[in-house]
């Protein structure tokens, strides 16, 4: 399978883009792992014809905007995200009427229908920079994710009106769990994704994206993590840190609840089929990709 994959990407200058958080296989056939932003950044940046989005569809949508020109195709169109989906663009149009002289910031994980009433898309890994370099005094709307607009707010002293959104996964894990842990393993440094609850990124050691936690653990001294966020991200870890440990914070011990479940849609086999066939290809409306571009070129620029 994978072979047929590598050469039907050679043959159709297709390029495989995958998130940390889809299956090992996956990972491994991808010409591109990366965060949010470095997804976005390499989707920017490509000259191939065709591009295999094996993550979900916001993402996508995102390498789409940026090419509107290209094809974009997604293995598999229900590859979703609790996140995006917990911010409809109707109900967020009606929200920000109430704040007129607010700015929009969204978080990427959006519908382009959000994005195109954004005035700027933020990532994990470029949040912090981003707000911190706009006026103190300026009002700022934060969508769709709850967790990590409070971090913002909690990091900066800002005041950022909240969306009331979240990630299943990260929402559901538990400052009791990760206490637990640290209880287990007293030597274990804490790592958090910013879309945990704030009572778990207060016992964090290191708060990041997926590819900032990743660096970390590559600088840091420390053999033993703990860590919160998507399952995907350990294989990763364990291939950049051979010798060095890591436990998952897991809101159970009899499932792995905190797979996104979206993410590992992503197979082998529906890559290939998805490039053979050159669909499921993400269509998007023209005035809505101009209108969706613009926050997330004001991103590029400022990150
Ligand atoms: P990162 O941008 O940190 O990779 O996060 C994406 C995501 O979906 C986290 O749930
Ligand atoms: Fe969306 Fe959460 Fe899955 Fe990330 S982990 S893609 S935020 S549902």
């Amino acid at each position: 399978m994978k072979n047929r994959i590598l050469e039907l990407k050679k043959q159709k200058n297709a390029l495989i883009l995958a998130h940390y958080y889809t299956i090992p296989e996956v990972q491994d056939i991808a010409d591109f792992v990366g965060d949010s932003l470095a997804l976005a950044k390499a989707a920017a940046s490509t000259n191939a014809d065709i591009i295999v989005f094996a993550g979900v569809h916001f993402m996508a949508e995102t390498a789409k905007i940026l090419n509107p020109t290209k094809k974009v195709i997604i293995p598999d169109l229900n590859a979703g995200c609790s996140l995006a989906d917990s911010c409809p663009a109707d109900q967020l149009a009606t929200f920000l009427q109430q704040y007129p002289d607010h700015l929009v910031l969204s978080y990427i994980n959006c519908s382009a229908e959000v994005k195109a009433l954004s005035d700027i898309i933020v990532t994990s890994g470029n949040a912090l920079k981003i707000v911190q370099s706009l006026p103190e005094d300026q009002k700022i709307v934060f969508t769709p994710d709850r967790n990590l607009g409070a971090y913002i707010n909690s990091t900066l002293q800002r005041e950022m009106v909240l969306w009331d959104g979240a990630c299943h996964v990260h929402d559901q894990l538990t400052a009791d769990e990760v206490f637990k842990l640290k209880v287990k393993y007293p030597n274990a440094k804490v790592l958090a994704h910013p879309e945990c609850k704030a009572t778990i990124l207060a016992l964090a050691d290191f708060v990041g994206s997926t590819a900032a936690m990743l660096q970390f653990t590559e600088t840091d001294l420390t053999m033993e993590y703990i860590v919160a966020t998507e399952t995907g991200i350990l294989y990763e870890m364990h291939k950049r840190n051979p010798d060095k440990i890591f436990h998952i914070v897991n809101s159970s011990e009899t499932c792995s609840c905190n797979d996104c479940e979206y993410m590992k849609l992503n197979s082998l086999s529906k890559i290939y089929s998805a490039l053979k066939n050159e669909e499921p290809e993400l269509i998007l409306d023209q005035e809505l990709m101009e209108k969706a571009k613009l926050p997330i070129l004001k991103m590029l620029e400022m990150s």
